[in-house]
């Protein structure tokens, strides 16, 4: 195993999901310009993550972190970003609340753009061509010039991910977050919606007790924590030229940063130890995620964790479960246990999405059953264990899309055809997001005061 380090070490390596650019040369020069730009991301608030994240670890905390499945470029408007932000917002309140402890938000933003694909190609009728891989890589359109990889995209996505940054941090700090305006947050989502009623209720404690602070004293003009979140943006670092081109040294501390999100992930698909993910992931220093399915084995993911965390630095590395609702009984107590034997600090958290896509109608699609199922078995399993069920990694939009069946609406698989706007995978709509947030806020509740009797008995 090479020592030493650099951010283009990667490229020694074995890779898997490699685009083939038919370019090299015009690929180098992107990557030459990217290397130019500014960084996304700024490695003090990366720290602050990792610390955030260390407190999850410690049972101190839970992480929400949610999005598309993959940015578009079509679909880069200022409203989708706000109906985003918005549902996220519900969910983090509802979270809060639940858990009584602080909700870390990450989104899957400003930068989720590289897909890993299961097959090269892909067929239609007659017609083969390459695999869609994000829009940072080619079209979607299923046509040959579309299908060929072009580096321009990679500016394109590092524009977009700059402006989606910009008006993200407009909302966290800028007053929209404000908890002052929860019954704000209403305006937009949609008036029938089942969780409608639940959520006004819940923004009207809210208000109630944000009321009696300003009489005693505390409002959001005195005390910046009601007015501001801490809102963090995330991605899969599949594509590693782009990652390696916004890799920056952190004047304050001389450590290695990826500048392309606050934190990054790596695939289920590209975890291999000896390959260039893993390569690339161990010599940058920001909060890394580690996607575990159920080939994983536990001293594989012993292997991995040493690679990734040798310091054993809390809230390094956060483990994103993804087995399948009827998997998860069967694969994830023997990494928790691998994990606690070697006394290994990580966030557990669960993707209750990856596991469960299935095809109806010729549609890929998600039973929000089998959704809320593997999230509660992996609530059960940890507290069988006594581990922190950290939290969870979900796709999501702020609009009323439908590509996950079921839910409090009951979508069915005859529904799927109205609004399927997903460009990957199907994701939950606001009000399936909101209502996930309010049956794990009842999980909660349900184990803190399970906790309390054992305390008190
Ligand atoms: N600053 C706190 C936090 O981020 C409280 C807060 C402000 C908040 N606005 C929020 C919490 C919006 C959830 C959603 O947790
Ligand atoms: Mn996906």
């Amino acid at each position: 195993m090479a020592q030493n380090w650099t951010p283009s070490s990667w490229r020694q390596k074995p890779i898997q999901q490699v685009p083939d650019y038919p370019d090299q040369e015009a690929l180098s020069q992107t990557e030459e310009r990217l290397a130019k730009f500014p960084p996304l991301v700024f490695a003090g608030e990366a720290r602050r993550l990792k610390s955030a994240l260390a407190s999850v670890s410690e049972g101190k905390g839970f992480l929400l972190q949610g999005g598309d499945c993959a940015e578009s470029f079509a679909e880069h408007g200022a409203d989708t970003i706000r109906d985003f932000f918005r549902a996220f917002l519900q969910m983090a309140v509802v979270l809060t609340f639940g858990a009584q402890q602080p909700v870390v938000k990450v989104g899957r933003i400003a930068g989720q753009f590289a897909k890993p694909r299961s097959s090269n190609v892909e067929k239609q009728g007659d017609v083969t061509l390459p695999s869609y891989r994000g829009d940072i890589i080619n079209g979607i359109e299923f046509n040959e010039e579309s299908r060929i990889p072009n580096p321009e995209r990679q500016i394109m996505a590092y524009r977009q991910s700059a402006a989606t940054l910009n008006l993200l941090r407009a909302f966290a700090m800028g007053g929209y977050a404000n908890l002052e305006n929860v019954h704000q947050w209403m305006l937009g989502f949609v008036k029938d919606s089942p969780q409608a009623e639940r959520y006004r209720k819940l923004a009207d404690r809210i208000s109630e007790t944000m009321d009696f602070m300003k009489a005693i004293g505390i409002s959001s003009e005195n005390h910046p924590s009601l007015r501001e979140t801490d809102f963090f943006t995330s991605h899969e670092a599949l594509l590693l030229g782009y990652e390696q081109a916004l890799t920056r040294v952190d004047s304050t501390s001389g450590d290695w940063y990826a500048t392309s999100g606050h934190m990054i992930w790596i695939g289920d698909r590209t975890r291999q130890a000896d390959h260039a993910h893993i390569e690339y992931c161990r010599g940058i220093k920001n909060p890394i995620g580690l996607k575990c399915g159920p080939s994983l084995t536990g001293d594989g993911l012993l292997e991995l964790i040493d690679l990734l965390n040798p310091q054993n630095e809390a809230g390094r590395l956060t483990l994103i479960c993804r087995f399948g609702h009827d998997k998860v009984a069967e694969n994830l107590p023997r990494l928790i246990r691998a994990v606690e034997r070697e006394g290994k600090k990580v966030v557990w958290s669960c993707d209750p999405m990856h596991g469960n896509t299935i095809t109806l109608n010729n549609y890929k699609t998600r039973p929000f059953e089998r959704i809320l199922s593997e999230v509660e078995s992996f609530f059960q399993i940890h507290r069988a264990e006594g581990t922190h069920p950290g939290g969870i990694h979900i796709e999501m939009t702020g609009n009323d899309v439908t590509e996950c069946t079921g839910g409090a609406r009951a979508l069915s698989g005859d529904d799927l055809a109205d609004r399927y706007h997903t460009h990957c995978d199907p994701r939950l709509n606001a009000d399936q997001a909101l209502e996930l947030a309010f049956l794990l806020a009842e999980r909660m509740k349900g184990g803190r005061d399970e906790k309390r009797l054992v305390v008190n008995g």
